[in-house]
């Protein structure tokens, strides 16, 4: 039926603007299709923020894990959207745990199994997130523009925000291909396969699941995906079991001055990526346990110890020093996912970011920053400070309401840390390191630099962490 549209009243945009009157009135939406679509839309995007999560630790390339870090984070924020928009069309159970198609599943599949990272960029970048992004432009296309108004602007925010994963991804798809070795015998069609699958499903909305073809079986996803725990590194990271210098018996200690503790400052930010690294584990290990909220929250500062690392980087390029001379110590990642489990990783990370928010943690790191003159610093360290003081939002409300108190959950963490073996000397008598004093160099050329007179006995710094932890508590 076509209605006579009547002339809107001073020529004014109709129905607050969302669409034409005509259009409003020719609709077949239903909010049943509404519900449909965007828990397909929820699980392709939770199954993705899962492969992110999973690659991070054993992706060798910084820019890699940093960009899969980030990519986790934004898919998460993007499942929460989704969530709440098919709470307010629902009444619980949402069921929004329920595989809702098996070609759907088996996507996501082959692309958390993918055994290299061109194919895992092939899956996520080039077909499953482009094809997410089809998905949400037909959504709001579809959906009632006035009724369904809510999923109309769900799906454009989603849009809007993964359009610059596939740009950002594409690029990375063609660097990482130019260098990746082509194994012998091995065709390259990943992209023609997961595409097929996509066409099994009916596309990722299933709007076309009536002229869907077969669905193809499993590759990769044939056998389970087993999570990597031990954290790899890239040729740029040398020496990565060093622990030869103590950052913070040196910003810690009152004779140094500011300045020179902004070197000791960035080189803990950066080595900060070896929380992602380790923050993975526990989300791997800790899927089916813990509800969306935790997942979603850890991911935020998973996301937030990438940029810290990050700005750890930025740091040095400022100072004109080149980070990769630095061993970037990876030990500490390392030695959590092998000795611990889940939990009891969760306890460490707690017991530490708790322990930054005294007067000796993160403050001070800030006004170390202001008083060196160095802006950056400053800058980076207010934020990092800001974000520490979310983490530890966040370790209140997901860690220690498992324990009866504020009290016996930091003391179940450092418990925990104090069960570490650092194997300082294992790893120096197996050859894995000398422990090499970096600092001396690394100093004397932002000195260069700086154009100033190095302090000597900040170049005769030489404590280690032999016998001591990260919060200058001795080993036994
Ligand atoms: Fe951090
Ligand atoms: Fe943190």
């Amino acid at each position: 039926m076509t209605a006579s549209v009547p002339p809107s009243y001073f020529g004014l945009p109709a129905l607050a603007g969302l669409c034409e009157m005509n259009t409003a009135v020719d609709s077949d939406w239903s909010l049943d299709e509404s519900v449909s679509r965007l828990k397909r839309l929820h699980f392709c995007l939770k199954r993705l923020h899962e492969a992110f999560v999973s690659r991070v630790t054993a992706e060798p390339i910084y820019e890699l894990k940093t960009l899969f870090s980030h990519h986790a984070y934004l898919c998460a924020e993007q499942v929460t959207l989704l969530r709440s928009r098919v709470g307010e069309m629902r009444e619980p159970p949402l069921g929004l745990d329920k595989v809702p198609c098996p070609a759907l599943d088996q996507l996501l599949d082959e692309i958390i199994c993918a055994s290299t990272t061109v194919d895992f960029l092939i899956g996520t970048y080039g077909v499953a997130i482009p094809a997410v992004l089809s998905a949400c432009e037909r959504l709001m296309h579809d959906a009632h523009p006035l009724a369904d108004a809510p999923t109309v602007r769900t799906a454009k925010l989603i849009r809007f925000e993964l359009s610059e994963i596939v740009t950002i991804g594409t690029q990375a798809i063609a660097c990482v291909r130019a260098h990746a070795a082509k194994e012998p015998g091995k065709t390259d069609d990943t992209q023609v396969y997961l595409e097929s699958i996509v066409q099994a499903a009916g596309l990722i909305d299933g709007t076309q699941i009536e002229t869907a073809p077969d669905l193809p079986p499993r590759r990769s996803s044939e056998t389970a995906f087993q999570f990597q725990n031990e954290p790899q590194r890239d040729e740029r990271f040398q020496d990565s079991f060093n622990a030869g210098v103590n950052p913070e018996a040196f910003l810690y200690d009152e004779s140094f001055s500011a300045r020179d503790k902004t070197l000791m400052m960035y080189y803990k930010r950066i080595r900060e990526i070896d929380v992602p690294e380790m923050m993975a584990s526990i989300l791997v290990e800790l899927r089916d346990e813990e509800p969306w909220e935790f997942h979603a929250e850890m991911t935020r500062q998973l996301w937030d110890e990438a940029r810290h690392a990050m700005m750890g980087e930025v740091g040095f390029v400022a100072n004109g020093i080149d980070w990769t001379e630095i061993p970037i110590n990876f030990t500490w990642a390392r030695n959590l996912n092998l000795q611990l489990d889940a939990r009891q990783r969760h306890g460490v990370l707690f017991f530490i970011e708790q322990g930054l928010m005294p007067r000796t943690g993160k403050k001070y790191e800030w006004e170390v920053g202001v008083k060196s003159g160095d802006a950056l610093s400053a800058l980076f360290q207010d934020f990092d400070w800001a974000d520490e003081v979310l983490h530890a939002q966040i370790g209140r409300r997901w860690y220690v309401p498992k324990f009866g108190s504020l009290n016996e959950a930091m003391q179940y963490g450092d418990d925990c840390w104090s069960q570490v073996l650092s194997h300082w000397q294992t790893y120096r008598d197996q050859g894995l390191t000398e422990h090499r004093n970096w600092w001396p160099q690394i100093y004397l050329q932002a000195c260069q630099n700086w154009n100033t007179d190095p302090d000597p006995a900040a170049l005769a710094f030489c404590e280690t962490y032999a016998d001591s932890r990260a919060d200058l508590k001795k080993l036994p």
